[in-house]
């Protein structure tokens, strides 16, 4: 999230991974998404669907299961193919994907749209089946992987999961070339004078740049037949109360920028920016209502239209599916609603503009709480499973950017800060957590606090701002403003510096006996500028931080191999 503005724009050397296998195919592919994002709103209609406001995703993966959502212009059913069933849809109205009144007319779709939502049962796990979906005559087709079952890997051995934060998807960043300083404790540079401060490509080229990279290594990994997970970890679009922000979102990842989650499944953490309505104005036509109670409501109901998670038990039902476990066979990945916890205005809150009294709708995270409770529950569960478990919230309990501020209002505080989650440290710590993911500062940033890492990843698709200044996260190892200095030469960027990125992480069974290795990679696009053309992207690489971390999961019971059998006959 940025503070700055409600809505945006608003608001030690990379190192060259050696993934090119294949002559270096996917720099070629990267630069075709570049170009066409580069022409900004114009590629935006033709690119459309007229049947499909949103093309198929996956939700909600499970060894024996998976939802297939889409949503249409229309209310006439659709009907979905896979292994050898033709499954009518049953399309629900959703007037909380409507566009508030301020949004401008000529980003709207004309009608409120109608959700498709199928739970296919009865597959095989970590298994590949062919789909297709008809909506209105025309036909969508792709390829879903179901997981492993828990405590077991896709039959190359593994599975692999990718998480980044703060896409923060609005029309406006295709415009919006983010603010981008260099660290100037490190050698390096110099940079060339065009540069000005601002980032070579705008936002929207850089998200999409960064999700065609997950989409080419998740394709990479399901050939190699381990499944693949996708998370996003909060501020998935710039004000969660627009709409239009939304379709942005959702062009990105199952339309006419992308399909990754036609393939992947995608799991989603709540941000603060969901829980925001949008700028707010004196004039009640303009008024867009910020992070008041209404206007909180309106965001999460679009984000709980979208998303399907599994129940976790809620009393309050509108509490099911804001936070959630999802087990990725040997992964336990469980999802924190950190958008509203604590008293209000104390210490412990971690939204000091948004009034509990009107904001029932989000569960508190703190100590004591329901969702603290379901969190042990999970936790200790897991444990005695022996699985890897991996935490995700949007708020970072240990960060340098603005959030890493005590939580308060004026100069040195922050009204969204993190700080309050290090309640959770003992919980996470004395049941072995293994990493925990968040976003809300768009930093890559590494910390590690009693042997638990905690991970910074909002570098999705938005800003790439700098440490905030009087911000000492004495937690940290890596952070890439001051760990990754940029190396210039003429015009060229050679490696280094703040990229859009995404963290990939890879679990593989150790060949000889129980047990997994984890490998958590922090990579990042690197834009490879022209030498004679000042600011011209040639293309883009896949580049790491100097901050993989790899380690031993020993202990656990031996894991089956989920034999995948072979691919089902294509859908005719
Ligand atoms: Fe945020």
């Amino acid at each position: 999230m940025r503070s700055d503005r409600p809505r945006g724009p608003a608001a030690s050397p990379s190192r060259r991974a050696p993934f090119w296998r294949g002559g270096g195919a996917l720099p070629c592919i990267l630069l075709a998404v570049a170009t066409l994002a580069g022409v900004g709103g114009a590629a935006r209609a033709a690119e459309e669907s007229q049947a499909f406001r949103v093309r198929p995703y996956l939700q909600n993966p499970a060894p024996d299961a998976m939802t297939i959502r889409w949503f249409s212009a229309s209310p006439d059913a659709g009907t979905l193919r896979i292994n050898e069933q033709t499954l009518t849809s049953k399309p629900v109205p959703c007037p909380e994907l409507d566009y508030q009144g301020p949004e401008p007319e000529d980003l709207r779709h004309a009608a409120t749209p109608f959700r498709h939502s199928i739970r296919v049962t009865g597959l095989e796990p970590a298994t590949s089946y062919p789909y297709s979906v008809e909506q209105n005559g025309e036909t969508i087709k792709a390829i879903l992987t179901t997981s492993p079952r828990p405590g077991a890997v896709g039959k190359g051995g593994g599975v692999r999961l990718f998480f980044y934060a703060d896409s923060e998807t609005q029309p406006e960043s295709r415009e919006a070339r983010t603010a981008w300083l260099p660290s100037i404790s490190l050698p390096g540079g110099p940079r060339p004078r065009w540069v000005k401060g601002r980032y070579p490509a705008d936002e929207t080229t850089g998200y999409r740049t960064n999700l065609a990279l997950i989409a080419a290594r998740a394709a990479e990994s399901l050939r190699a037949g381990n499944p693949v997970l996708a998370s996003v970890v909060g501020d998935l679009v710039a004000n969660g109360g627009e709409q239009r922000d939304w379709d942005e979102f959702w062009r990105h990842n199952a339309g006419g920028f992308g399909t990754l989650a036609a393939r992947v499944p995608i799991v989603a953490a709540i941000g603060d920016q969901e829980m925001c309505g949008g700028p707010t104005s004196d004039d009640p036509l303009a008024d867009l209502g910020g992070f008041s109670g209404p206007a909180s409501l309106l965001g999460s109901r679009k984000f709980l239209a979208y998303f399907e998670h599994p129940e976790n038990g809620a009393a309050d039902k509108r509490h099911v599916g804001r936070y959630h476990r999802i087990d990725f066979g040997p992964v336990t990945l469980l999802t924190l609603d950190t958008t509203n916890g604590g008293a209000d205005d104390g210490p412990d809150d971690t939204n000091q503009l948004l009034d509990s009294r009107t904001a029932a709708h989000v569960p508190d995270w703190a100590p004591g709480s329901e969702q603290f409770r379901w969190l042990e529950r999970e936790l200790a569960d897991a444990k005695q499973r022996g699985a890897i478990t991996f935490v995700q919230c949007h708020h970072p309990p240990f960060s340098s950017g603005v959030h890493g501020q005590p939580p308060g209002t004026g100069k040195g505080f922050d009204e969204h800060s993190g700080q309050p989650l290090r309640a959770l440290l003992p919980l996470l710590r004395e049941h072995g957590v293994r990493a925990v993911f968040s976003g809300h500062d768009d930093l890559y940033e590494h910390s590690i606090a009693d042997g638990v890492h905690f991970y910074v990843v909002g570098n999705g698709g938005d800003g790439l701002p700098t440490p905030q200044e009087g911000v000492v996260n004495e937690r940290q190892i890596f952070v890439a403003h001051d760990h990754a200095a940029e190396h210039w030469k003429g015009n060229a960027l050679e490696q280094g510096g703040k990229h859009y990125g995404h963290v990939e992480v890879d679990v593989r069974q150790v060949a000889a006996g129980p047990g997994f290795t984890v490998t958590i990679t922090p990579v990042h696009i690197l834009p490879i500028l022209s030498p004679e053309a000042p600011g011209e992207i040639v293309t883009w690489e896949r580049r790491e931080y100097d901050d993989v971390l790899s380690f031993d999961v020993g202990g656990a019971p031996p894991a089956p191999v989920d034999e995948a059998p072979a691919t089902k006959e294509p859908v005719p």
